[in-house]
C-alpha cells in the first residue's frame, strides 16, 4: 500500500524540542516519570526524552482494548507483568496517537489509581472530530484530518512503524 506523506521527519524533529523544552520547564525538581503506551509511542519516547534535560524515568506500559461481543463499549486491558511502580510519581503518560480518547482516559485512571501524584498526558498526533471519551491532552504534537495514519510508531497491522515521517496509509 501506498503512503502520503503528512508530517515530514524533519517537522516532527523540530515539535519534539518544542515539547520537550516545554516539559523540562514545567516539571523542573518534580519527581517525573514518562510512562510510554506500547507499541506506538516508542519511536516518540526515544526522541522525546533526548530533549528533556532534567533528571526523569522511564516506564512502559501494555494496554490491549476489546470490543465487547454483545454491546458496543471497548473495554481495556492492562498488562500488569509491565506495570511501572508510580507511586508518588508525577506521571506524563505518553501515546501515539489520540482518536476516539478511550485508551487514553482509561489509562489515566489507572495511573492515578496507582498512587502517582499527578497525571498528566501527551500524545504526538490528535485526530480531529473523533473524540467519544472527552480528554484533553496536555502535550500535543500535532492535530491531523480524520484519516488512517502510519510512520514514526504508528503501525498498520504492525508494519510500518519504522518509517521515519507520519504519512497516510492510501489502499
Ligand atoms: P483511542 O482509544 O481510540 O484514542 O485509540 C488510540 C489507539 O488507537 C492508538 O494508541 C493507536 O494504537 C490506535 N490508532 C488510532 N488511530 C490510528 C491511526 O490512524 N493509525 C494507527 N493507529 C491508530
Ligand atoms: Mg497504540
Amino acid at each position: 500500500m501506498a503512503v502520503e506523506i503528512l508530517i515530514a521527519e524533519s517537522a516532527i524533529r523540530d515539535r519534539v524540542v518544542e515539547l520537550g523544552r516545554r516539559i523540562e520547564s514545567d516539571y523542573a525538581g518534580k519527581p517525573l516519570t514518562i510512562v510510554a503506551v506500547l507499541t506506538g509511542s516508542l519511536i516518540v519516547l526515544a526522541d522525546l526524552v533526548r530533549r528533556i534535560g532534567i533528571p526523569h524515568r522511564i516506564a512502559l506500559l501494555q494496554a490491549s482494548s476489546y470490543r465487547g461481543a454483545t454491546t458496543t463499549s471497548t473495554m481495556l486491558v492492562v498488562n500488569e507483568s509491565f506495570a511501572p511502580d508510580v507511586s508518588g510519581r508525577d506521571v506524563l503518560l505518553l501515546d501515539d496517537i489520540l482518536d476516539t480518547g478511550q485508551t487514553l482516559a482509561a489509562l489515566v485512571q489507572h495511573v492515578a489509581d496507582r498512587g502517582a501524584r499527578s497525571v498528566r498526558t501527551a500524545v504526538l498526533l490528535r485526530k480531529i472530530g473523533r473524540q467519544t471519551t472527552p480528554i484533553e491532552p496536555d502535550y500535543c504534537g500535532f492535530t491531523i484530518p480524520d484519516a488512517f495514519v502510519v510512520g514514526y510508531g504508528l503501525d498498520y497491522n504492525d508494519d510500518y512503524r519504522h518509517l521515519p515521517y507520519v504519512g497516510i496509509l492510501k489502499d
